[in-house]
């Protein structure tokens, strides 16, 4: 008998064709995410799972799915997972780091450009009809090169934003748990800062880290107050590392200048009046969105699902202990 795999959500057939060579595929035939029930419903008797990151992967689904033999999640974030509940059970939890670095890291620099050259407001102002000709003062934004890119959480990602940058010869200051050697600072022409000090010297902030208990609210009140009035914040990591009513507060209030998001505290929701914003660009969680790196995380977690149906130990794992 074939082994059967569960897949939550339509993705790039390059991983469901993979699959299908060696497995028995279910894919959720509708292009929505499931609800609690219907995931239960869903992981029940299946050897595996092929998840979303707007799939919640408690215990309760883990206890539903007796017979999972991994989790294999189609994003590099795994906060959606609690991989301690899938490690007790001994169910390997896998993600796809690596292919979406570069792809998020370009969208991360599109909101930054379009934010501080007000690209979307002058999109919105040239399609209304307003444009009457070239004006001295009409939109002025911000320059970038030549700024300060301050980068929080220096990961793949972070890495990569600042190659990015410095083609703009900016100045880049990161901010990271983990500080890289002296010799891979002066390769990547960066420099290491406190995080207060990130906060006061960036005009540019852009934010890498994880969601973590510890990056929750990461920007509150207090840090939008200790950054340059002039400043502009990108997130195209987890909406919640960011409060988000507070943030709408500081931009509306002038403590900051701008932002640039890819996400949101309560996905798909917006806090009230983000949206009534100008001075905020507001993509819909496309960091990865292109068809090349789709496709990539497609054979990548149909990958990981396979080595372990194999009884491999997958490439991407997440808690190598359940191997032990
Ligand atoms: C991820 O992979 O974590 C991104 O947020 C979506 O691709």
């Amino acid at each position: 008998m074939k082994p059967v795999v569960f897949v939550t959500r339509r993705i790039p057939e390059s991983g469901i064709d993979m699959l299908r060579e060696t497995c028995e595929v279910v894919v959720n035939g509708e292009d929505r995410v499931l609800s609690k029930e219907e995931l239960i419903e869903g992981v029940k008797g299946k050897d595996a799972l092929l998840c979303l990151l707007t799939d919640k992967i408690d215990a309760e689904v883990m206890d539903a799915g007796k017979s999972l033999k991994v989790i294999a999640n189609y994003a590099v974030g795994f906060d959606n997972i609690d991989v301690e509940a899938a490690t007790s059970r001994k169910i390997p939890v896998t993600n796809t780091p690596g292919v979406l670095t570069e792809t998020t890291a370009d969208l991360a620099w599109a909101l930054l450009m379009s934010a501080a050259r007000r690209i979307v407001e002058g999109d919105r102002f040239t399609r209304e009809g307003k444009y009457k000709g070239w004006s001295p003062m009409l939109l002025l934004g911000r320059d970038v090169y030549g700024k300060t890119l301050g980068i929080v959480g220096f990961g793949r990602i972070g890495e990569a934003m600042a190659r990015r940058a410095n083609g703009f010869s900016m100045q880049v200051i990161y901010y990271d748990e983990n500080r890289r050697s002296p010799e891979e600072e002066e390769r990547l022409g960066v420099r290491y800062v406190s995080f207060p000090e990130l906060l006061a010297q960036s005009d540019f902030i852009s934010v890498h880290v994880p969601l973590m208990e510890k990056t929750y609210h990461m920007f509150g009140p207090a840090e939008f107050a200790a950054m340059k009035k002039t400043a502009i914040l990108i997130n195209t990591a987890r909406g919640p590392v960011i409060d988000e009513a507070a943030l709408v507060e500081a931009l509306r209030k002038g403590d900051i200048a701008g932002a640039g998001l890819d996400v949101y505290e309560d996905e798909p929701l917006l806090k009230p009046g983000l949206a009534d914003l100008d001075n905020v660009v507001l993509a819909p969680h496309i960091g990865s969105a292109s068809v090349e790196t789709r496709t990539k995380m497609a054979t990548m977690a149909a990958q990981n699902v396979l080595a372990v149906l194999r009884g491999e130990v997958p490439p991407n794992i997440l808690n190598r202990e359940v191997f032990d």
